[in-house]
């Protein structure tokens, strides 16, 4: 997607470095757009931990990209050669602490895994490396992909809310960040907005402000923005009235893992939306790549909740006379608990919009898209 008319992807490779890898720092967005350089398993890991990455896709970019890092790192210093068991030993160490950065989006592991399994294909040290890099570009290159066809198959929804509202904006209501910062380009549920803003049916996006880190209001509104989608920022707990006032014709939220019978992980916040939309008869549908499937469980209560420091809770943060400063916003003694996700069970959800179409959130329709994993 374009920043200041300019093509950004969320991380790609340092064009004349490949032992460096840059990618865009969203803490410091809305107000400054700083790239930052990558170059050790431990950088990539912080980057993950402290946010400077986030969203499921592109924590499991980053993931992959981490363990090429760590292929390099793993690999033969200048003074001396090493045995194959200490290189996948040194592998195995840094896979596990990329693992237990952040627990609920699944493409973390998954990139990781995947990483590893082709890894251990190849013989030679360098023959790993390469394959780690050609398959950090892979994961990457795939989750962009799938992502604009999430976008192709989910504006048939848009448009056909357009068609009935003949030439009124489509209000679509959307929680947390899952545009195109979250993922490597496009976005899951923000993918069919830009796919019916760029066909000229005229949307309108409310975007929820998802504290305590604000990426609705940081990152949604600030990619809707740069992209001249229009949109208005409401307080988390605005949906259910706007619902109600019929200023909501569709809710379109992304997914951090969903599991192989429909329920969904999503940022915190996200059940209340689906409950709101239910009472009032609003389509609620989840926007994920099939990277953010947990093939391996049913139920959602299997799924790990992250629990972040309660400073983000009793925290903010803005941005004032060209730096970054933080404030107190609750009392100092007071305990808080700040849980990062919440499950929506798959009856609140009309439906799912993946890479290979639409489909009803049950296992059986889940399965007819993604055969392979039927057994
Ligand atoms: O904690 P974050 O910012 O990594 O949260 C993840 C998300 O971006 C959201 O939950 C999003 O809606 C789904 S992931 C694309």
């Amino acid at each position: 997607m374009k920043v200041n008319g300019q093509h950004f992807r969320t991380i790609w490779l340092h064009p004349t470095n490949e032992r460096v890898v840059q990618l865009i720092d969203q803490r410091f967005l809305p107000h400054r757009f700083v790239v930052e350089e990558v170059s050790t398993v431990e950088q990539m890991a912080d980057a993950i931990r402290q946010m400077h990455v986030r969203g499921a896709g592109l924590i499991g970019a980053s993931a992959g990209y981490g363990m090429y890092l760590a292929a390099i790192e793993a690999g033969p210093s200048r003074t001396g050669s090493i045995s194959a068991k200490e290189f996948d030993a040194r592998l195995t160490e840094a896979a596990e602490r990329l693992k237990a950065t952040r627990p609920t989006a699944v493409n973390l592991a998954w990139a990781i895994e995947r990483q590893l399994t082709g890894m251990a294909k190849a013989k030679t040290a360098r023959e790993k490396i390469e394959l780690a890099l050609r398959t950090a570009r892979e994961i990457a290159t795939e989750d962009e992909e799938n992502c604009r066809m999430i976008g192709q198959h989910g504006v048939n929804l848009i448009e056909e809310i357009a068609r009935v509202k003949n030439g009124k904006p489509v209000n679509i209501l959307t929680h947390c960040n899952a545009g195109w910062l979250a993922f490597v380009d496009y976005g899951s549920a923000l993918a069919p907005v830009y796919a019916a803003h760029d066909r000229g049916l005229p949307v309108h996006v409310w975007v929820d402000e998802t504290r305590p880190r604000s990426q609705g209001s940081k990152l949604t509104a600030w990619e809707l923005g740069q992209h001249g989608v229009p949109h208005t920022i409401i307080a988390d707990g605005a949906g259910g009235h706007l619902m109600q006032r019929g200023a909501v014709d569709l809710v379109m939220v992304g997914s951090d893992r969903t599991t192989r019978a429909g329920d969904v992980a999503n940022k915190i916040g996200t059940y209340l939306k689906a409950l709101a939309a239910k009472d009032n008869k609003i389509p609620f549908y989840v926007a994920l790549p099939s990277s953010s499937f947990d093939w391996a469980i049913r139920d959602g209560s299997e799924i790990p909740i992250e629990e972040r420091g309660a400073e983000e809770l009793k925290r903010a943060d803005g941005w004032r006379n060209g730096r970054m400063w933080e404030v107190s916003v609750a009392p100092e003694s007071s305990p808080a608990v700040n849980y990062g996700f919440d499950v929506t069970p798959r009856r609140l959800v009309t439906g799912l919009i993946t890479e290979r179409g639409v489909c009803k959130a049950d296992e059986k329709s889940i399965l007819e898209l993604f055969i392979e994993h039927a057994s």
